[in-house]
């Protein structure tokens, strides 16, 4: 992919700029110039500026009349050079002029930094361009002209959103100018994670990924983790981690019970839980004073938390899944609370109490 200083646009500045001395220069020999007021579509094209009307889509103003944006101002031109010009409005007030439905667009509580400097020209060609919508290029390599580490960096990760990075990529989830949300997203961030994630889908390496919308949608308690968004734990793009996951959380049955392998978790929930032995405010898992957690993950061969919890949601409440997987096998926990406690009956154990007093 492109890194940024390849911007194709600088190259066309460049160029421009180049034939335009050049031909300044020639004109200069000859001792010729042409009047600044009558600068007509014509007259620029045929003679200097073949460059700007070059591309397949023309920009509706370019194609009959340069000076609607490039007013003269009775300097000769190309002696004096460009400042024979004058843009009659600045920046993006230039482009609102005409398109006065989409300054609207602009004046939302959120609003990309480029737009707001003014600078709609970083993106789009505003003479003439090969792409759709005048950009120099389409998303995602348009955004990573200066959103760069979001394409470096996708070779060495360990997990990769590659829904994020085809078809539509970026615009999927994102406006380029602004938006009412957050980090410029189009929609609700939960939501737009659930608009794919309806289904199972199937991953390139053929491994499955639940329909986490049905399970949600069919479950009676969900972790107040998810709330409005499904960012809190996961990356919408890249990750070091498996599963797009921000924050260490070891997977598979048995892991070492230690704090780094779990730490993703407890961003949010106490550490006791985990490290003392004995308690009675740690934890609701516990016989007496004897932590129960403690007892299963805190060791070398540890419980993984998902071998009980389903950390999105579940029907039971403290989000104790109804089967988890070992292997091959949906083993069930058959988990039935009480006041005091609760019960579960296992593949890993026959049926045991827990009592806090
Ligand atoms: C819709 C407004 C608009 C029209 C119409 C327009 N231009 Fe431009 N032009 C611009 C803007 C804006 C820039 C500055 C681009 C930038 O900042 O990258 C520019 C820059 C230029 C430059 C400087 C070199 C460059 O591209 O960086 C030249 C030369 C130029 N225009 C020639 C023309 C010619 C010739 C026409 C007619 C065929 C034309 N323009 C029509 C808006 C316009
Ligand atoms: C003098 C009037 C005028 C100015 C100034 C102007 N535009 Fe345009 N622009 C048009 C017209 C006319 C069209 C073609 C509209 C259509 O086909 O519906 C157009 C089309 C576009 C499109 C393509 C829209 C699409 O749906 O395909 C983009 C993008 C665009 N302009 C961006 C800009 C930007 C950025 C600026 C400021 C640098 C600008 N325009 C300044 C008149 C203008
Ligand atoms: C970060 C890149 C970026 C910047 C900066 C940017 N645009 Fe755009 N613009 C786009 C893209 C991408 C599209 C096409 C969106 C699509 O297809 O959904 C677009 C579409 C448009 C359109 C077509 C109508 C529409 O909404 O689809 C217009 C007009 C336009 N932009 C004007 C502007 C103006 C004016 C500015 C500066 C105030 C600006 N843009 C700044 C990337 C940008
Ligand atoms: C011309 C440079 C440029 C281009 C091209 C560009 N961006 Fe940005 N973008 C920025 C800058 C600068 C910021 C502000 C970064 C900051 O404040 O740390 C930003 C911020 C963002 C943000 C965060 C906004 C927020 O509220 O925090 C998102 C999302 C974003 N860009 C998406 C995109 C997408 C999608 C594209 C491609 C359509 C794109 N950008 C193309 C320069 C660019
Ligand atoms: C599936 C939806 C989705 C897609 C596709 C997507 N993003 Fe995002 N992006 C998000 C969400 C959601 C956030 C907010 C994350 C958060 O709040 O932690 C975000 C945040 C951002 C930010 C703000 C900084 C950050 O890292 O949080 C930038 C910049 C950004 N995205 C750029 C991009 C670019 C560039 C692309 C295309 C390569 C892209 N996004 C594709 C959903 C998406
Ligand atoms: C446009 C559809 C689409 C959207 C929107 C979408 N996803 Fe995905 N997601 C996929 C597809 C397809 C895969 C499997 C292939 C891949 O890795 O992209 C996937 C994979 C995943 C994975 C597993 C990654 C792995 O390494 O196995 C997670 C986690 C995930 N998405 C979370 C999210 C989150 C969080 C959001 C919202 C910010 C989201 N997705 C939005 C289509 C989508
Ligand atoms: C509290 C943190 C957390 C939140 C919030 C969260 N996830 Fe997850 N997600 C995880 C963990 C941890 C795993 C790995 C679970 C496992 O190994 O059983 C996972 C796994 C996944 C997977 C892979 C499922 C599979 O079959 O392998 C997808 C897809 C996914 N999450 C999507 C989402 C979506 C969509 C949301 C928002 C509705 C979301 N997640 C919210 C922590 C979270
Ligand atoms: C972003 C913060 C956050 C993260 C990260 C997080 N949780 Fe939670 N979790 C919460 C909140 C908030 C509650 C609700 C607590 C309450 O109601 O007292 C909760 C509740 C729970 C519950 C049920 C307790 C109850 O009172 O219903 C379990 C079990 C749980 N989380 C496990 C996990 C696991 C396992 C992980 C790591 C994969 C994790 N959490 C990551 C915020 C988080
Ligand atoms: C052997 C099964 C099992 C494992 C493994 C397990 N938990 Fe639990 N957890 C439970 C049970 C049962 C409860 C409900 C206790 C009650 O309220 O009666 C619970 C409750 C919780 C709660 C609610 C607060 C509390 O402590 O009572 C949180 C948060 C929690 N677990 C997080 C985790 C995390 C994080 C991990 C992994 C480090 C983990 N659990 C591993 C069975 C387990």
């Amino acid at each position: 992919m492109k890194p940024l200083n390849n911007k194709p646009k600088q190259h066309h500045n460049e160029l421009l700029s180049a034939s335009k001395l050049i031909l300044a220069g020639l004109l200069l020999l000859l001792g010729l110039s042409l009047p600044a007021q009558h600068v007509t579509s014509n007259s620029c094209t045929e003679n200097c500026h073949k460059r700007t009307v070059k591309k397949d889509i023309l920009h509706g103003p370019t194609a009959t009349d340069c000076t609607i944006c490039h007013e003269p101002n009775g300097k000769a031109h190309p002696v004096e050079d460009v400042s024979a010009f004058t843009f009659f409005a600045e920046g993006a007030e230039l482009c609102y002029s005409c398109h006065t439905e989409i300054a609207e667009q602009f004046s939302l509580k959120y609003v990309h930094k480029p737009a707001k400097n003014g600078e709609c020209s970083e993106c789009h060609e505003v003479h003439s361009s090969n792409d759709p919508k005048l950009v120099f290029t389409q998303a995602p390599d348009l955004c990573f002209f200066c959103h760069s580490d979001f394409d470096d960096n996708r070779a060495t990760a360990t997990s990769v959103h590659t829904a994020s990075y085809t078809g539509e990529a970026c615009l999927q989830c994102h406006s380029p100018h602004a938006s009412t949300q957050r980090r410029l997203l189009v929609g609700n961030n939960r939501e737009l994670c659930l608009s794919c994630h309806n289904k199972i889908i199937k991953k390139e390496d053929g491994a499955l990924l639940a329909n986490i919308e049905k399970h949600l949608s069919e479950s009676t308690h969900e972790h107040r983790a998810l709330g409005k968004t499904c960012t809190g734990c996961h990356s919408p793009h890249i990750s070091e981690l498996e599963l797009l996951l921000k924050e260490a959380f070891t997977l598979g049955n048995y892991v070492e019970g230690i704090e780094d392998n779990f730490a993703l978790c407890f961003q949010c929930h106490d550490t006791d839980l985990l490290n003392v032995e004995t308690t009675t405010i740690g934890t609701e898992f516990r016989q007496g004073d004897r932590n129960l957690h403690y007892v299963h993950v805190n060791k070398v061969k540890g419980r993984n938390c998902t071998n009980c919890h389903d950390v999105h949601a579940a029907n039971n409440s403290k989000l104790i899944a109804e089967t988890v997987k070992f292997g091959r096998w949906d083993m069930p926990l058959n988990y039935i609370e009480n006041d005091n406690g609760g019960t579960c009956a296992t593949g890993c154990h026959k049926e045991q109490h827990y009592a806090r007093e």
